[in-house]
């Protein structure tokens, strides 16, 4: 596979390719903030004032005041009892089952789970419970395999990254075994679902001490880093495991970043809002067309070509539409798409008149 040309980021909605500036609805900046002044300054002060970062694990002598006030934000935010943040999302997913590990016996993963949770259950020395198809009756079959003392973690994205689709996280809580654990990766969820930007769990109204989230604060809110949330008891094994411990801790300005995100998205609910409403008539417009997966909650959505010559074909047309044509291979892509499928996302600053574009392009190509 051909490695993928450079873009430069131009602002939150367009990219150069080459000589050429185009319109982008592609990525996880879905609220903008990546380009936003106000975040950039509180980055730039961090590193201004502070050393790029303390110079060992947090557990040793690398703890800082920043990163706890930052957990703290983020646990309010969530409204989750605690957080520990981590350098990236990936590494948050493998922090939080090696502590769900000391309160669990089994693991039960999504089919199309992102590959984070897949190395994180290869890692946890938890027993595997295979064969659940992603569903909550699947996984309410598979509580025939269940015995008195077992406690099973069943792990799946809260929003699926490529396709969009959004977890019944009532459903699968309902269909859990007694003493079970539902880890959600809600790396897509945070800062696009839930009238606040909460994620899945405001999404669905669901307050539940057995969720345990982790994510990534790349995406929505733009800065960098992971998070373990959920009860005191988990996050706090997270803590204590080898994969924070024995990491060096992370820039401090990634604690800043944090801080000044989770504060803009309390002071411009807008923007989540923004953002919904986009999602919502995208998936209005689109569902329904041969080869899209879309979900009305997400901003994200995919569309899978029927044959490498109408990739080619929607890729030309999107160009002369002034569009960056966002074609990619991804390991949890939707059904059918090994190779390769346009992967579409909404952001909170498209104006309406491009997102317009985007649909009449989509629909004139067919797939
Ligand atoms: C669902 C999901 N989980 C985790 C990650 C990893 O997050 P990060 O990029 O912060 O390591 C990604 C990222 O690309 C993702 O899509």
């Amino acid at each position: 596979m051909k490695p993928p040309r450079p873009l430069v980021p131009v602002d939150a909605t367009h990219v150069r390719d080459g000589g050429r500036v185009l319109w982008y609805a592609a990525g996880c900046n879905y609220l903008g903030w990546s380009h936003d002044p106000r975040l950039i300054a509180a980055i730039a002060g961090c590193f201004q004032r502070a050393p790029i970062q303390p110079g060992a694990s947090r557990a040793t002598t690398g703890e800082h005041a920043d990163y706890l006030r930052a957990e703290r934000t983020l646990a309010r935010f969530l409204r989750q009892e605690a957080v520990v943040l981590l350098p990236t999302g990936y590494m948050a997913a493998l922090s939080a089952m090696q502590g769900l590990s000391a309160h669990a016996t089994h693991v039960v993963l999504h089919p199309a789970a992102h590959a984070c949770l897949r190395d994180a259950a290869r890692l946890s020395g938890l027993v595997p419970i295979v064969g659940w198809d992603g569903s909550a009756n699947g996984l309410q079959a598979l509580r025939k395999a269940w015995r008195r003392g077992m406690r099973w973690v069943a792990a799946l994205d809260g929003v699926a990254p490529a396709r969009g689709d959004v977890a019944d996280v009532p459903a699968l809580l309902a269909a859990l075994p007694p003493d079970g654990w539902l880890l959600i990766d809600d790396a897509h969820g945070i800062g696009t679902l839930g009238r606040r930007g909460r994620g899945i769990l405001e999404h669905h109204g669901v307050a539940d001490d057995r969720v345990v989230l982790t994510g990534s604060l790349a995406k929505a809110l733009g800065v960098a880093g992971g998070y373990v949330a959920g009860n005191r008891v988990v996050v706090e094994s997270a803590r204590r495991g080898d994969v924070h411990v024995g990491t060096t801790s992370p820039p401090l300005a990634m604690a800043a970043g944090v801080m000044a995100a989770v504060g803009l998205i309390r002071e411009e609910p807008g923007r989540v809002r923004a953002l919904q409403q986009r999602a919502a008539w995208l998936h209005g417009e689109l569902h329904e067309w041969p080869g899209v997966h879309a979900h009305p909650a997400s901003p994200v959505f995919a569309w899978i070509p029927g044959n490498a010559l109408a990739a080619r074909r929607l890729a030309r047309n999107l160009l002369a539409a002034g569009i960056h044509p966002p074609f990619i291979r991804y390991p949890s892509g939707p059904h059918g798409s090994a190779e390769g499928f346009f992967r579409f996302a909404a952001s909170a600053l498209h104006e309406w008149e491009d997102l317009k574009r985007l649909v009449a392009v989509l629909r004139a190509n067919g797939t």
